[in-house]
């Protein structure tokens, strides 16, 4: 497919690297034009580069390959990223003062505006009017991501992740204009990897959680568009780009963490192994092996049940049907009952709006790439199975969420 990617004036033009090697990568051929403007935060060099392809934003390169008029006619789809208040006042406005801008009133395919720019700026009603235009006149523009932006402020006006324009531009090119990313607008507070309860200063009693599927969730939430926030116990992975990272260790700092970003988050996602039991007594030195002394006990004590507790609160500040709580479970088969039985059981004595049941044995599921899981709703609705690597089920579980929370708590 033929793209042209028009890169506006704003700090986000870096993070616009990544969607252009996202294109190359799946072998769309890449005409990048930089507004001048542009070229002052990313240099022409970076986007010929990486595009294999000339770069100019002058109507008067290479005249005789009329560029203004060709590079729009022939594309299969134009990407504006980011899209600054200034170009979708251009764009609306229909202005064609350099190569970009005629391109744009030559495009006969798709267009993709991915805005960029200060919460003020995206708010004023002269970029919203102008937004209102571009739509209805068949270009899709996608809301910005919220977050903190450029200085220290924070709000609505982030430039969505590269992969999440990625994924809207291949939407609209199958022919969904309407296309908004699912979660845009949300904000998603994700728990993932084991909690460590410690013994001493160099013991503790763990879990065999990878983190996989936790940050395989986070970068499927981001990538639908939201503010993602991931409470990160101990993984064998590293976080992704484009999420808060909070680090915790224990269960209690977990709780902690997650009372605390639950309060404003849309949507709370336990998958992380919280240990149900820590040590009563943690040493301030370390355990010694004493001859005569007698093999050690540990006695346990039972660690707050988080997700529990994360529904009761909601529902006794009256959030019920407008925070959206998901839980995991990792269950086998016993004599009182089979996988889905216990699930089902866990599922109302939780009281969350989901549960993903993970079928498990030592060989299963923790630390693998893969999975496969079913989806409980509390609602009722039949159980939805999911399965592939944990990035699939990681959308798969995305693309629920955002169909639950769009019929609980529709956006504005
Ligand atoms: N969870 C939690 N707080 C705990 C323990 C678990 O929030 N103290 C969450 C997990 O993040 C997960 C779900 O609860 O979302 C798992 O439920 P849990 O009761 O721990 O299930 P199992 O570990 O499978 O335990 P059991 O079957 O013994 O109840």
């Amino acid at each position: 497919m033929r793209i042209v990617l028009g890169v506006g004036g704003g700090i986000a033009a870096y993070k616009v690297a990544s969607l252009l090697r996202l294109f190359t990568e799946a072998g769309h051929y890449v005409t990048v034009i930089p507004t001048e403007a542009a070229t002052r935060f990313v240099g022409t060099a970076t986007w010929e580069a990486l595009s294999g392809n000339p770069v100019s934003n002058s109507v008067f390169d290479d005249v005789h390959q009329v560029n203004h008029v060709r590079l729009g006619h022939e594309a299969d789809l134009v990407v504006i990223a980011p899209a600054t208040a200034d170009l979708l006042a251009k764009a609306a406005a229909g202005l064609a003062g350099d190569l970009l801008t005629n391109t744009l009133l030559m495009a006969r395919g798709p267009v993709l505006f991915a805005p960029a720019m200060h919460t003020e700026m995206w708010q004023h009603p002269a970029t919203q009017a102008n937004v209102e235009t571009l739509r209805s006149r068949g270009a899709a523009v996608l809301e910005p991501a919220t977050g903190r932006l450029t200085g220290t402020d924070s709000g609505p006006g982030r430039l969505p992740e590269p992969e999440a324009i990625f994924e809207a531009a291949m939407a609209l090119v199958q022919g969904r204009s309407d296309y908004q990313l699912p979660l845009a607008g949300r904000i998603v507070t994700i728990s993932a990897g084991g909690t460590r309860e410690p013994l001493d200063p160099v013991r503790f009693l763990g879990n065999r959680s990878s983190g996989k599927q936790g940050v395989a969730l986070a970068v499927a939430a981001r990538n639908a568009g939201a503010t993602v926030r991931l409470l990160a116990a101990h993984m064998d992975v590293a976080p992704p780009a484009g999420v808060e990272v909070v680090r915790v260790d224990t269960a209690l700092q977990l709780r902690d963490a997650a009372l605390d970003a639950a309060a404003g988050s849309d949507v709370v996602i336990m998958s992380a192994a919280v240990a149900d039991f820590r040590p009563a007594e943690v040493s301030d030195t370390k355990i010694k092996k004493r001859d005569g002394a007698g093999d050690p006990m540990i006695a346990l004590v039972r660690n707050p049940d988080i997700l529990h507790e994360l529904v009761e609160r909601r529902n006794a500040a009256g959030r019920a049907g407008r925070q959206l709580i998901v839980g995991f479970a990792a269950e086998t088969g016993d004599d009182d009952g089979d996988v889905l039985a216990h699930a089902e059981a866990k599922l109302q004595r939780k009281g969350c709006d989901l549960l993903v049941v993970n079928h498990v044995g030592t060989d299963r599921v923790f630390g693998q790439d893969t999975n496969s899981v079913v989806i409980l709703a509390r609602s009722g609705a039949e159980p939805q199975e999911a399965a592939g690597t944990k990035a699939d089920v990681a959308a798969a579980i995305v693309a629920r969420i955002g169909l639950e929370l769009e019929r609980v708590s529709p956006r504005p």
